[in-house]
Formats: structure tokens, sequence, C-alpha cells
């Protein structure tokens, strides 16, 4: 494995957290997720589903987990099925887990083949009275394909259309985006990793060079480091195409003068991390972008201060678009006329700073958590506020990840990541 996996006393109470948010008389099924084709025999690197792996730990296609906390057979109140491996796919594909392996793993005693599933999952379901299903209700999520667990929730309406079913999706969404420590410490890693990268690009960026190139650089590092890659599609933006808030072309020449927006982060063993930096092109910021970057760094300080517990997300954003308005009539680019003959549901800021402040962030990077629902300790949110200027062709967006803490301010997680315009400055002038 490339990553240190956590114990297996994490994956046991995250699922005593899902079961005692059940009903009484049910049972809960998860999937992996597919692996996904591209055409002929080549197929996408398999993901693992996060609802699966955060009950688990279980990194493998075609696995199920059942959970059944009344099931009358007391063995039955958590069970893994797994495709059985066999001496062909040793040869051909490597290890898999062995029932031995996957209880290590994750705690569950009771371990299956897959085949057993069907046969079994009648047996229990006949013992229970519900259902819960899996359903992505995801307040971003946009998907035409048919999933595993889609197919499955097909299925079981089909077989048992006297059950009651339920959602496990919201239980998800409030237990994963309040995380553990042993989460936290993982989320760390993968925001080291991501530091690794960005102090390498500092070494190696010069005008002439492509962006791509950047990305490489990012891609080596994290690599090296036993991460599997990039949490998402970076974003390496030079100039004007900062500007195109999901830029991933990331094909243009660097051209000397320009600013470089970096939006980047490592994963590490299925966990994201997710930051954005802005570094020139030349070594040196022109006196506009430092005075813009470092009105959007007054934004993020003040906004991340503003994290705590019982906070509610639309009312702290309404709050950083104001302590934004302030920045934004300093830099020229807003009057107090604007703001009073503002439209009260698209304000006069918004011009400038058009998306959300910040996003829980976990297994996925913009991570479950009910964005109506009080912050609380543990959540992890990244602070991102930027401003673009087409006209100047200048985009600025800086973002570090946080942890909600019980009492004072929340804790950075990329604390050490450079940040002023004196640390970056200072590193690129010393590059060989
Ligand atoms: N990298 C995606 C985001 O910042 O939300
Ligand atoms: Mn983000
Ligand atoms: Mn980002």
């Amino acid at each position: 494995m490339r990553y240190e996996p956590l114990p297996a006393s994490l994956y046991k109470k995250n699922r005593q957290k899902f079961m005692a948010q059940m009903k009484p008389k049910s049972i809960a099924v998860f999937n992996s997720n597919d692996i996904y084709p591209v055409s002929a025999d080549s197929t996408l690197p398999f993901a693992q589903h996060r609802d699966i792996f955060y009950l688990t730990g279980v990194d493998q296609e075609e696995s199920i987990l059942l959970l059944f906390p009344d099931a009358p057979d007391p063995n039955n109140r958590e069970i893994l099925f797994l495709k059985e491996t066999n001496d062909h796919i040793k040869v051909w594909e490597g290890e898999k887990l062995t029932k031995e392996k996957a209880t290590e793993l994750t705690g569950i005693k009771n371990v299956h083949w897959l085949q057993d599933f069907d046969a079994l999952l009648k047996k229990l379901a006949f013992q229970a009275e519900n259902i819960y299903i899996n359903t992505n209700e995801h307040y971003r999520a946009s998907t035409e394909v048919e999933t595993r667990e889609d197919r499955f929730i097909k299925k079981a309406k089909a077989l048992f259309p006297g059950h009651q079913f339920e959602r496990s999706n919201p239980i998800l969404q409030r237990l994963r985006s309040v995380k553990e420590p042993e989460e936290i410490a993982q989320i760390q890693k993968a925001c080291n990793i991501t530091e690794a990268g960005f102090r390498r690009v500092l070494d190696k960026v010069r005008p002439g060079m492509k962006e791509y190139e950047l990305e490489a650089e990012f891609a080596h590092e994290f690599l090296r480091r036993g991460s599997r890659g990039f949490a998402y599609t970076p974003i390496i933006a030079t100039g004007p195409n900062a500007n195109v808030l999901h830029y991933i072309q990331n094909d243009a020449e660097i051209k000397d003068g320009d600013l470089i927006l970096l939006d980047v982060g490592a994963e590490y063993g299925n966990w994201s991390s997710d930051m954005t930096r802005c570094v020139p092109a030349n070594g040196k910021f022109s006196p506009r972008q430092k005075e813009v970057y470092e009105a959007v760094l007054r934004v993020k300080d003040a906004a991340a201060k503003m994290l705590k517990p019982g906070v509610i997300w639309a009312e702290y954003q309404d709050k950083v678009g104001r302590i934004m308005e302030r920045e934004l009539i300093k830099l020229g680019l807003l009057t107090e006329e604007d703001i009073k003959n503002e439209n009260p549901d698209w304000p006069a800021y918004k011009k400038y700073f058009m998306h959300g402040t910040s996003h829980h962030m976990g297994l996925d990077t913009h991570d479950y958590g009910i964005l109506e629902e009080p912050m609380q300790a543990g959540m992890v949110f990244t602070v991102e506020p930027g401003i673009y200027i087409p006209e100047e062709g200048i985009g600025v967006r800086i973002e570090d990840d946080y942890v909600i803490q019980e009492e004072g301010e929340p804790v950075n997680l990329m604390k050490n990541i450079p940040i002023t315009v004196e640390e970056i400055e200072a590193l690129m002038a010393k590059r060989q």
C-alpha cells in the first residue's frame, strides 16, 4: 500500500456512529465504485466510493458493506463482502484482500466472498423492516452515469417492494463532516505533501515554461511522497487564465510579468487537501499584483477567524462579502455608490468575488456537510476568497484548510505553506 492506513478502531467507531443513527430493525448497504471504462479494454484508475471507505477502510473494487445492528444473530451485525481472490488474479493483478487481511484492516469479523451476497441479503432483509440505501445527495452532485449504488437501489426496490426505504446520506453528511483526530492527521499529511509540491514549484517556475510543466513538478513531488496524485484536477492558470474559475487546460505559456494562480492539492490515502497560491512568474510581484494579493490575504485571515462552532455558513459568507467590499473600494474597483445601489440578491462585491468563501473538505475535496446547520468543532473548511479583474488580466485566490476548534481560532493545516509576498519572493530569489 502506498499509504499508511488508519487503524481499524477508527472504522469501527465510524460504523458505530452510523448504526447509532439507524431506526430499529434496519439494514444498510454500501457499495464500492465501479471501475469506469474508457474504450477497448482501457479503464480509468479505480477510485473508491468515499462512504464505504469511511466505514471500512477498504480500498478495493466490488466490495459491499452490510450493517444490521439488530440482527438476531450477532455475527450478522456487520458483514463485509469481497471479490474472491484466486491464483489467476494474483498473477495478473497482484494481491487482493484475503478474509484475514480484511478483518485486520476493518475490524469486521464476518467477511464473505461476493457470491454469497444475494442469498444473505435476502435472508437478512426478511429479518428487517427497513433498508437504508445510499443515494448521492451532495449539493453540487451532477452525474449522468448509473453507479453501482444506483444499480443496487433498483435491485433492492424490485426485490423488496414491501420494505420501507430509508436514506443513509443525511446521516453520512453529518458524520463525515465532523472529523476524528486520526482523520485530521491524514488530511495534515495530504497538506504536507502539497506543501512539498509548492516549494518545488517555487524553485522551478520561470517565464517561458508551460503551465503543464508546473503541473508535472507538483505530480513529481506528490507521487514520490506516497500520494496517488492530485486530489482534484489542478488549476495552473497564468495571467488572464486565472479569471476562468475552473480553468484546467493548463497548456498556456507563462509570460514574464504574469501572476500564476495555482489551485492544487495532493491526496493521501483518499483524503484531500485543497490549496491555492499565486506566484509571480519572474519572482517579483508588480505593485498592483501585490496590492490585490495582500487584499485577498487580509480577507482570508479575517474570514478564517470567523470559523467557530455555531456559525451559519450563509451568514458567514455574507460577512466575508462585506469585508471584501471594503478591500474592493480601497483597490478602486468599487465605489460607495455601487454599494448603495447594489442589488441585494447579487451584492456589488460579487462582480469581482463571485464564488463561495468556504466548503467542507475531507475524503471528498468538496466534502459532505449540511451547510444550513451550524458549524461544529472538528469540521474542516477551506477559506478561499478571490479577486478576479479580467480588465487588468489579474486573478488572485488564496486558499488554506482549517479545522474548527471548540474554543478559539481554527487550526490552519497549511500554516507551513509560504503565503506572504515577502516569503514567496524570498524563496523565489533563491532559485537555482
Ligand atoms: N479546488 C477546488 C476548490 O477550491 O474548491
Ligand atoms: Mn476549495
Ligand atoms: Mn482549491
